[in-house]
Parts: C-alpha cells; structure tokens; sequence
C-alpha cells in the first residue's frame, strides 16, 4: 500500500518580501506534486504568511479579539490554498475543506486536497498533524523559510545551530527552554506551538522540517533521497 503524506506549506513562500506572488514558484512545487509514483493520498497545508500577519495586527489595532485575528489568518490561508489549487487544476480537489467533515468528503475523489487553517488557537502546523492522524499518515513535511529547527532564532543569531534529529521530547524541552529565555523569544521564534506539540505527542508522525525557499530539498525528498538537509522530529 502507498504511504499517506501531509505537506505543510509556509504562507510566507508563496510571497516576495514586497508581497508579491510568486506565481512560478507555485507551478513548479505543484508540478513536483502532480508527478506522483510513491504517495497514495496528499494533502497540502497552506500557511497564511506575512499578509495574514498584516491583516491579524490591523484587527488587533483595531481593538478586535484574538478570535477575530485567528479569523482573519484562517481566511487567508484559504485564499492561499486556493492559488494552489488553481495551478493544480483536475489534479486537485476544487474546493478548500473548512472541517474534518469537509475533508473526509474530499478524500472520496482520489484528488490532492488543499487546505488552510480550521479553527481559533492554533497554526496550520497544527492542521497538518491534525489532518496527518486523520488519514494515517505516518509524515508531515513542514517548508518553511528557514533550513530546520535551530537551537534559537537563525533570523537574529548567527551562531544559531541547526539541529538534524529530535525526540518529541527533546522537542518539549526546546520549546519550553526557548521560552524561558527571553532574549531568543523577543523576534516570536515560533518553532512549534503548544498545540501542535500535544497533537504530535499521542501520534506516531514522523515530521521533517527543511526549507522551502527553493524547492531542491523537497525536490530530493519527493524523489525518496534520504539525505536531506534538515530537521527530522520522530517519537525515538
Ligand atoms: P500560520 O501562522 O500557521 O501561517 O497561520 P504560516 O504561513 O505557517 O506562518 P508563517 O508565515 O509560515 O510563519 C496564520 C494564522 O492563522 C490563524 C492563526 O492566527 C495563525 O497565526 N490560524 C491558522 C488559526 O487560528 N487556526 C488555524 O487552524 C490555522
């Protein structure tokens, strides 16, 4: 039987730095997508980036609710779902689920399935894993902007070190020590939130965090390399 996969694609990728789309980039990583020999089911995961960024921090200058914000970073990474799916075209499912209900629906059409966030309180990543458990899936990829999981914020401290293998645990305790120490978390380095690490906790996902700011990593391990530049997070 072919393994399930979840991919969890960073909003910020879709995006230059002056918010504009990178239309070819979104070809390219969906064409990788359509040529398919090892995946049964797909599903694509699409982060909100920094234009939901731009729009959470005007409700909340707004006076509007946390829920409201969360709303607003939901809604966008739907249109940013839906950018994906129009490059995919028949190759994927054409409508964004909103719930689990909404995805279990989907799954019947054999389609790659592209979805943003679901409810208040949480991330995309905590979509992904959520979705990862719903349909079995024993790997999530998450590209992101950065080239792993370091050991503090590689945006502000050159000396931040990548880290190749974590543990759940040793997860727990990173993000609890990045917490603690308010120097690294000034810049919001948001590695994992609290909810996906509990989603992550009672499954058994294996979970690979690599760069998606050019597509040659995912590339490498869409073709079934194993040696991919990284951060790989397991439960051993
Ligand atoms: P993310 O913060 O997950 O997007 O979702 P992202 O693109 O991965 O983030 P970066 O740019 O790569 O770091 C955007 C926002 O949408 C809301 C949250 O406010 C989140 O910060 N959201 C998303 C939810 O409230 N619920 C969800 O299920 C998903």
């Amino acid at each position: 039987m072919k393994r399930n996969i979840v991919i969890k694609i960073g909003g910020s990728l879709l995006f230059t730095d002056n918010n504009k789309i990178l239309s070819d980039k979104i070809t390219e990583f969906c064409r990788i997508l359509k040529n398919n020999k090892d995946f049964g089911k797909i599903i694509v995961v699409c982060g909100g980036g920094s234009i939901a960024r731009e729009y959470i921090n005007a409700v909340r200058s707004l006076k509007g609710s946390e829920s409201l914000s969360d709303i607003f970073g939901i809604e966008l990474s739907r249109i940013n779902s839906k950018l994906l799916i129009a490059s995919f075209q028949d190759y994927a499912y054409p409508q964004v689920p909103k719930s689990m209900e909404e995805l279990s629906l989907a799954l019947l059409f054999n389609k790659i399935i592209v979805m943003g966030g679901l409810q208040p309180g949480q991330s995309t990543t905590s979509v992904a894993l959520e979705v990862a458990e719903f349909i079995g899936a024993e790997e999530l990829v998450i590209l992101t902007d950065v080239k792993g999981i370091f050991n503090k914020d590689p945006k502000k401290f050159k000396d931040a070190q990548l880290i190749k293998h974590l543990t759940y645990e040793q997860l727990e305790k990173l993000i609890l020590d990045l917490q603690e120490d308010k120097q690294a978390t000034a810049g919001e380095y948001r590695i994992f939130d609290f909810v996906s690490l509990q989603i992550l906790k009672r499954s058994n996902i294996q979970v690979i965090v690599t760069s998606g700011k050019d597509l040659s990593e995912f590339i490498k391990l869409w073709n079934g390399e194993k040696d991919i530049s990284g951060t790989l997070i397991s439960k051993e």
